[in-house]
């Protein structure tokens, strides 16, 4: 993104949650449901119609893990590395989809912005272990097979 970001979403979301200090956090939290993330031109902008320093959102936006100042893919896949999903075997389904889309742990999204994967410690759904989440829909009882055929499903998807 460069000087022909466009601020009509953010100015739509300042208009809706109010122009104000406190209302920083929700104005970040909807900024980055839209965007999938904080672009990095939001900060000087929030900065000067909220009167509040760019340091002090950048920590806001560094101090929950929920926000992300990298852009992530239109499929976020959260693997679940809890304990009850660790013993059942979530890093083989980990490292097969880490595989299959030529990511790493350094690098957590596809450059064509179609998948992210991330690890999570647990999703709250020990019972159905292991599993993953894409966008929030939860898939118990994976496998690496499993795993490789819903990469599949959604790259067709596209
Ligand atoms: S440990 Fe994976 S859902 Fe709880």
């Amino acid at each position: 993104m460069n000087e022909t970001f466009d601020f009509n979403i953010v100015d739509s979301i300042i208009n809706e949650l109010g122009c104000k200090k406190s209302a920083i956090i929700s104005i970040l939290q909807s900024v980055q449901e839209h965007y999938r993330y904080l672009p990095k031109e939001i900060f000087p902008y929030l900065s000067k119609k909220l009167s509040i320093s760019k340091a002090e959102i950048y920590s806001v936006a560094t101090f929950y893990k929920n926000f992300s100042l990298k852009p992530k893919g239109k499929y976020v896949i959260k693997v679940c590395d809890g304990t009850a999903c660790h013993v059942r075997k979530s890093i083989p389904i980990l490292n097969r989809m880490r595989r299959e889309l030529d990511l790493s742990s350094e690098k957590a999204t596809t450059d064509d912005l179609i998948f992210t994967v991330e690890t999570v410690s647990c999703l709250g759904a020990c019972g159905l272990a292991p599993v993953l989440t894409v966008n929030d829909k939860v898939y118990p009882a994976m496998t690496p097979d499993k795993a490789a055929d819903l990469l599949k499903e959604l790259k067709i998807k596209q």
